[in-house]
């Protein structure tokens, strides 16, 4: 195939002079692109003004963080009368009302009615971290099962469980050992090469949820060739793969990973850091298959971008007072961790999301998502379309029929197409990312309009036309 005809965006005068003076004081490793030149001035709702007045439709959200929308009211609100109180005093050693506040809430969304308690950190890898200190505490085990496609952050430990990108491991060895990592259920591009619902098999023991082949893999390929079950402290799983493509996995894939680990004593943590807080319809992914982990993460949407992360675990894991093989006074910390600003932000983020938004991203999860099934009938190079909610993914192929992606250089500068569908979205006001190979996912603010929603499938949708045509030549 030729390469195809593409131009990166075009830079305006101001966003230019502030990307160079950033270029000379910024760490190289950012992933920012040459694709989303985007230089952000004002952002409200699901619309961001940059330097030059340009205005985007923004179906991004920072990485599903601002699920209540660009700087809600009610949150600035908070956030400006709890700053006139107290900003910080370090919540490992003292109480807040904030803090104590937000956990309340926490402990009665997260799936699973069994006393729950919560640790509070500063991001997502962080919360990876103590999850996996937890796990290692309790079971007195040191081996961790994990899966290919995962992202858990850029923390070593965060980076040991991940199973994404080798770019983002390379030179940064010795990780964290006793990390294994086992297949997801990619049901588009199956590890096996089978399909599913033809792969279901009989009954996993005494349960009456089917085996699926891909979690097979675990029980009878790595626990009985390389890892001792009973050596398995943690089991750490994305409920939908976020930067791995976003996969939804078939309806057994998690009771299955439940029984497996009940049965093991093995620890079940829900990586909900990005499918969490209402983003798929629901409080959390796993409300969908009704499963209920062990240790459920949250972070991103949590206080509508300011940072806060949660680790809620059930208590017996988390409390020396509950059970002696829990972490005890001073086992772990954080000096900024659930900060009294934050914590307002998120009791204040959880009360939007709840009330209305999370219904919101059910309602227009679904028109979005016959829009792009509609779409995929039309064009040859949109393989798929999956996703709960607001949380949509589009695999673009070179044809529908094979399913083959498109080569690695799509235009003569190297441009993947990724690349040229967020470039060529962000020249006509759309901010869309990518995930997995080649993949666009479609994760906007909660509060998107129906409006909205058309306006960016109708983008989307002259953007695939214009490759489409270009990539018949
Ligand atoms: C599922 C998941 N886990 C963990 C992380 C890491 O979170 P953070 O970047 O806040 O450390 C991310 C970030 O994208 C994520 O999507």
């Amino acid at each position: 195939m030729r390469y195809i005809d593409y131009k990166s965006p075009e830079i305006g005068k101001n966003a230019m002079e502030l990307m160079e003076r950033d270029k000379v004081m910024m760490f190289g490793a950012h992933t920012r692109t040459r694709e989303i030149p985007l230089v952000v001035d004002y952002a409200k709702g699901a619309t961001i003004k940059d330097v030059d007045g340009k205005e985007f439709l923004d179906f991004g959200a920072g990485y599903a963080v601002v699920s209540a929308g660009h700087c809600p009211q009610e949150v600035i609100d908070a956030i400006t009368e709890q700053s006139k109180k107290l900003i910080h005093i370090s919540g490992s050693d003292f109480y807040y009302l904030p803090q104590i506040e937000l956990a309340e809430k926490l402990v009665q969304i997260t799936p699973g009615k069994f006393s729950k308690k919560i640790y509070f950190g500063n991001s997502g890898a962080e919360s990876i971290d103590a999850s996996l200190k937890i796990c290692r505490h309790f079971t007195r085990r040191s081996k961790i099962i994990s899966y290919f496609g995962a992202f858990h952050g850029r923390t070593f430990a965060g980076m040991s469980v991940s199973g994404s990108k080798a770019i983002q491991k390379a030179y940064f060895s010795p990780l964290l050992p006793e990390v294994t990592h086992t297949p997801y259920a990619y049901c588009y591009r199956c590890t096996l090469n089978l399909e599913y619902p033809t792969c279901k098999k009989e009954p996993y023991l005494e349960t009456d949820i089917p085996m699926l082949p891909c979690v097979e893999w675990l029980t009878d390929v790595v626990f009985k060739q390389l890892v001792d079950p009973e050596e398995v402290a943690g089991l750490i799983v994305e409920p939908i793969q976020g930067e791995g493509g976003y996969l939804v996995p078939p309806p057994e894939f998690h009771k299955l990973l439940r029984a497996i680990t009940k049965r093991y004593g093995i620890i079940y943590i829900a990586d909900e850091i990005q499918s969490g807080l209402g983003r798929t319809g629901k409080w959390f992914a796993l409300d969908h298959w009704n499963v209920e982990p062990d240790i459920i993460l949250i972070a991103k949407a949590l206080a509508s971008g300011l940072p806060l992360s949660a680790v809620v675990g059930k208590a017996e894991l988390m409390d020396s007072e509950v059970n002696s093989k829990a972490w005890r006074a001073g086992s772990h910390g954080s000096t900024f961790g659930g900060n009294p600003v934050s914590c307002a932000a998120g009791v204040e983020t959880l009360k939007l999301l709840e009330n209305g938004l999370i219904e919101n991203a059910a309602k227009i999860g679904n028109y979005i998502k016959e829009k792009l099934v509609e779409i995929q009938q039309r064009h040859r190079i949109i393989g798929d379309v999956r996703g709960v909610g607001l949380m949509i993914g589009i695999e673009i192929v070179a044809d529908k029929k094979t399913k083959k992606r498109l080569p690695e250089d799509l235009t003569k500068d190297g441009k993947n197409i990724k690349q040229v569908v967020m470039g060529s979205c962000f020249k006509r006001g759309l901010i869309v990312l990518g995930c997995g190979v080649n993949s666009i996912r479609f994760s906007p603010p909660l509060t998107i309009t129906k409006e909205e929603a058309d306006r960016a499938s109708n983008i989307f949708e002259d953007v695939i036309e214009e490759i489409e045509r270009a990539v018949q030549g």
